[in-house]
C-alpha cells in the first residue's frame, strides 16, 4: 500500500475524476489508515511504498505490479500521469527481494486488470491494459490467461467489476461451494458485475463461473466489485450493502470500508492494494 501523501484529483482519465471536486486530505489519509490497519488487525502483513510528490495517483498501488509466485510482472501505465509509477515500484520490488521482475513491453495497469485464481490470470482489456499485455503475463506467468472485455468506462479496470472471493484450487480459505469440481472452472470463486463486460464475455464469465455472486448495478457503482478477499473476509466498500448478506450466505464475513475520498479518484478498496503473493 503507498499512503495518500500527494493524493488529489488535478487531471480527468477516468469519469469517476473531477478536479473541480475538492478532496478532504485528512479524511483520505484517515481512511486509508483504517483499512492499512484492518488487514493488520486480520493478521496481513502490509508494506508500506512511499508515495511521490510526482504521482497523484499513487495511492492506487495496485496498478504498480502484478505478483504471482514471487514473480513481479511490472506495469506500464496507459497514461502520461501515471507512466512514472510503474519504475517506483519495480525499484520497490528489486529492493525487497524480488529477484524476478519483468519490465514489460505492452501497457498493463497491475492488477487492475490482472486478477488470480488457483492456476489462471482473469485480464481485463478495452480501456487500459492492451490486449498484447494478456500473451506476455501468460508467457512470463506460465498461466492460462482468460481475456475479459470491459465496456462501460465506468468500470475501466477489471478490479472495479469483478474480484476473486477466493481462488479455488484447493487452497486455504472458506468458500468455494463447488470446490475443486466446479463444472468448467479452476474451483476459483467470484462475484462480478456483468454489466461491465462485452456479451461475449459475460458468455465466457457464467460458462467459467457458473456460481458466481452477480453484482447488480447499485452495489458496481458504490465500488463493490473493488473488494479484497483473504478467502474468509472480505474487504469492501460500505456503500455495497446488497453484497454483504449474499457474501455471509456463501460464508465470507464482509467488512465494510469507507474510503468515499479515495472513490473520488475512481478507486476503493482493491485499487490501494497491491497483493505479494508469495507462492
Ligand atoms: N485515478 C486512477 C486511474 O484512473 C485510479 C486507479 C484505480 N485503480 C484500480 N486498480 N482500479 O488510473
Amino acid at each position: 500500500m503507498c499512503p495518500p501523501t500527494y493524493f488529489r484529483v488535478s487531471y480527468s482519465i477516468n469519469p469517476w475524476m473531477d478536479p473541480d471536486k475538492p478532496v478532504d486530505l485528512a479524511l483520505a489519509h484517515a481512511q486509508w489508515e483504517d483499512l492499512r490497519d484492518r488487514y493488520r488487525a486480520l493478521g496481513h502483513t502490509v508494506e508500506e511504498l512511499p508515495a511521490h510528490p510526482a504521482f497523484p495517483d499513487m495511492v492506487f498501488a495496485a496498478n504498480g505490479a502484478t505478483v504471482v509466485d514471487g514473480r513481479v510482472l511490472g506495469a506500464r501505465f496507459a497514461f502520461a500521469e501515471r507512466y512514472g509509477e510503474a519504475a517506483v515500484h519495480a525499484e520497490w520490488y528489486r529492493g525487497h527481494g524480488f529477484d524476478a521482475v519483468r519490465e514489460p513491453r505492452h501497457v498493463n495497469e497491475g492488477e487492475g486488470d490482472f486478477a488470480v485464481t488457483a492456476s489462471w490470470l482473469l485480464a481485463g482489456r478495452g480501456f487500459r491494459s492492451s490486449p498484447l499485455s494478456h500473451a506476455e503475463a501468460q508467457e512470463y506467468f506460465a498461466r492460462p490467461v482468460i481475456g475479459l472485455d470491459l465496456v462501460d468506462p465506468r468500470y475501466y479496470h477489471l478490479d472495479t467489476a469483478l474480484c476473486v472471493l477466493d481462488p479455488g484450487g484447493g487452497e486455504a480459505g472458506g468458500g468455494a461451494p463447488g470446490g475443486d469440481g466446479a463444472p468448467g472452472g479452476d474451483g476459483a470463486e467470484v462475484m462480478y458485475f456483468p454489466g461491465a463486460f462485452s456479451a461475449g464475455s459475460r458468455a465466457v464469465l457464467a460458462r467459467l463461473f457458473p456460481d458466481a455472486l452477480i453484482a447488480g448495478p447499485a452495489d458496481a457503482a458504490a465500488f463493490g466489485l473493488n473488494a479484497v478477499s483473504d478467502g474468509r473476509h472480505v474487504l469492501l466498500p460500505q456503500a455495497a450493502v446488497g453484497l454483504f448478506e449474499p457474501l455471509r450466505e456463501r460464508g465470507y464475513e464482509p467488512i465494510g470500508m469507507d474510503l468515499t475520498e479515495l472513490l473520488k479518484g475512481g478507486g476503493s478498496v482493491k485499487c490501494v492494494t497491491g497483493e505479494l503473493r508469495l507462492g
